[in-house]
């Protein structure tokens, strides 16, 4: 089953769906609100909506977060595991707070590679954080995301590759085809 369709450039274009969790103050649903602007096609799953959602129909699912104590948040780690299908092209977006640190996305990267998927790209930014003290202070990072972070996130997206890898097809726990 072939779900994508080969765009102008001869470039498959993926069907896409990002699942998420932006609740402190948004800044990751901006940029995911940004790029859906640009592709419509682009399915948001805010993943406190719904706790099992069938993916299968994706060839590149999006996961998107802010940082919560150092890693994704809890509510989009759980989520991916139960409804991450295997063998599919992964992408990751999240903003944080402090410092960026490539610790952030290890637990998530784990979750996908224990799926067999590939993480093809990731991107990250700061975002308007007022957690705890800094509420005090009025927060930090006020203006982020900023415009020419949004338009990244964007660029991001649209670099990411556009071609499908061959996920089989399985029937009562046996691979049958390769799709
Ligand atoms: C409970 C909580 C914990 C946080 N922990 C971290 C952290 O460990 N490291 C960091 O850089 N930012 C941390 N932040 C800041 C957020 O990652 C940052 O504000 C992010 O942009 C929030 O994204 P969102 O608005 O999409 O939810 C934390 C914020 C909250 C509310």
């Amino acid at each position: 089953m072939l779900n994508c369709l080969i765009d102008k450039r001869g470039k498959y274009n993926m069907k896409t769906a990002i699942i998420y969790y932006s609740k402190h103050h948004g800044n990751t649903k901006k940029l995911l609100d940004a790029i859906v602007e640009k592709n419509p096609d682009v399915k948001l799953i805010d993943v406190t909506d719904k706790h099992e959602v069938n993916l299968c129909k994706y060839d590149r699912i999006g996961i998107a977060s802010g940082i919560y104590y150092g890693n994704f948040a809890k509510q989009v780690i759980t989520f991916a595991k139960v409804n991450l299908p295997e063998f599919t092209k992964v992408f990751l977006i999240y903003t944080y707070g402090a410092n960026n640190k490539e610790s952030f996305t290890k637990e998530i990267k784990k979750v996908a590679r224990d799926l067999y998927c590939d993480v093809d790209g990731v991107y990250s930014c700061n975002g308007f954080d007022t957690f705890g003290p800094l509420r005090l202070i009025g927060g930090i990072h006020r203006e982020n995301p900023t415009q020419d972070e949004i338009n990244g996130a964007v660029d991001f997206y649209a670099a990411l590759p556009g071609e499908k890898i061959r996920r089989p097809l399985r029937q009562g726990g046996k691979i049958v085809a390769e799709a």
